[in-house]
């Protein structure tokens, strides 16, 4: 392929081919992109997690990031530019919140009550998530999400969130992504707090959803609507046609997707996670299922990739393991395959959310790509999104109500554990002068979305 035809490659839809109501928008998070050392943020467990050798790549963490915290107007102006509807943010909990609790930081509240109007501004509809894995570093030392008063205190913070912006936001999600914030680090140890711990994990996966309801309580009892739960979802295929394999990529796709949908929508947790969480559940944890499934008006779904699983023949649980895939990769090491985002968005709707509202609210690849002559060109973006583009008008003309796609991300930002190497955005970030140069799949959605 030339270079020209990079340049010019084409997304194979227009803004008329999905209903009018239906909104396109870019996501990010607050640690990844905001700088935690600025505007009097308080330290979070990312802080403290990428301070200890070991745990992140060159030990990179969020102190900087894409410094956000001072160039968010004309970032947002990169979302409007591109004929984006919403944008997708979260708020810091440390920046609200130093102590986690108690005294809020003025600065960081003014922060957000600008963005938000900035966003207004723009003809941007805000779309909110509280908790996006920055937990303030006072509340880690109380145990963080193995402690159950954690239910109450990110009600608290919700609340204080939603004074002062829950009147302008869109729509307000509570958690993103609860697996990654109970088990990948608390049983897979390889996000904050880096955990490697079965007890942790099972109270994690029972307390994040647990807070998830309390602070959605909270936002009812302001008056607000529109509140939802961001999930993520892995496509867990097993690694060959055994009764062992299959039996081992069920347990994934429970342990991965079923155990919080189970819990909210079900009011109950899947049998075969419960056989190797159970002991070390917290005690009572069925009498929760009132707070869990207090009724959202929408969940969202991330969506990236498949696992190939087989079975590691250990006899301890989760006794599985994930087989590298044939399927061509991103620069994660993830397959492509749009089959999945089609498979769940499907799924979800039928077996549990039931005409509700869905939002695929994450999706999007990492590639290397880099700054040729003012340029970025990044066409295996622009074939990634065409293909789950496909999935999702498949699935919407099976009838599943989606009502909106949200790019991950608007700018290459903090990878996590992974740094600043994996490059998610539409907007390319040069990480030593912070200038954005937006990428030939940015123009391509913004022409998509202007047809
Ligand atoms: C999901 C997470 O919400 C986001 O923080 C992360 O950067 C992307 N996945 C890519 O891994």
């Amino acid at each position: 392929m030339s270079a020209t035809d990079t340049e010019t490659m084409e997304l194979e839809f227009s803004r008329t081919d999905f209903p009018d109501d239906f909104v396109f928008g870019t996501a990010t998070s607050s640690y990844q992109i905001e700088g935690s050392r600025f505007g009097g943020c308080g330290t979070s467990h990312w802080d403290t997690f990428a301070a200890t050798p070991g745990n992140t790549v060159r030990g990179e963490d969020g102190a900087t990031a894409c410094d956000h915290y001072h160039r968010w107007e004309s970032d947002l102006d990169l979302v409007r530019d591109a004929g984006f509807d919403c944008y997708r943010f979260s708020t810091s909990w440390s920046r609200v919140l130093p102590e986690g609790r108690g005294a809020p930081n003025a600065e960081g509240l003014d922060f957000y009550d600008r963005l938000v109007d900035g966003m207004l501004a723009r003809g941007l509809k805000p779309f909110a998530t509280l908790y996006h894995w920055d937990l303030p570093a006072p509340l880690a030392d109380l145990g963080g999400w193995r402690n159950r008063d954690i239910a109450g205190w990110f009600a608290d913070y919700a609340e204080v969130v939603m004074k002062r912006i829950g009147d302008r936001v869109a729509t307000a999600a509570t958690v993103n992504e609860p697996w990654c914030v109970a088990w990948l680090s608390h049983f897979m140890g390889e996000h904050a707090p880096g955990l490697r711990d079965i007890r942790a994990t099972a109270r994690a996966m029972h307390h994040v959803l647990l807070a998830h309801g309390r602070a959605t309580q909270a936002m009812r009892a302001l008056g607000m609507g529109s509140l939802g739960l961001v999930t993520n979802f892995e496509y867990a295929a097993p690694a060959d046609d055994s009764e062992a394999a299959k039996k081992a990529a069920r347990l994934y796709d429970g342990i991965y997707n079923r155990w919080f949908l189970g819990g909210v929508f079900d009011g109950a947790y899947p049998e075969d996670v419960l056989e190797g969480l159970g002991p070390h559940m917290p005690e009572g944890f069925e009498n929760d299922f009132d707070i869990i499934g207090t009724p959202v008006d929408w969940l969202g779904i991330n969506y990236y990739t498949r696992k190939l699983i087989a079975p590691d023949g250990s006899g301890q649980f989760p006794a599985l393991r994930e087989i590298e895939g044939p399927l061509p990769k991103t620069q994660m090491n993830w397959e492509i395959y749009p089959e999945g985002l089609h498979h769940f968005i499907t799924w979800v709707h039928d077996t549990y959310t039931k005409g509700l509202p869905i939002y695929v609210t994450e999706n999007g690849m990492a590639s290397p790509d880099q700054v040729l002559n003012g340029k970025v060109a990044d066409p295996s973006r622009i074939d990634f999104l065409n293909r789950h583009l496909g999935a999702v008008r498949r699935a919407m003309a099976g009838g599943a109500p989606v009502k909106g796609y949200i790019v991950w991300s608007l700018l290459d930002n903090y990878e996590w554990a992974l740094g600043y190497e994996k490059r998610f955005g539409l907007v390319h970030v040069d990480f030593e002068t912070l200038e954005r140069t937006p990428k030939a799949s940015w123009h391509a959605l913004g022409r998509a979305l202007r047809r």
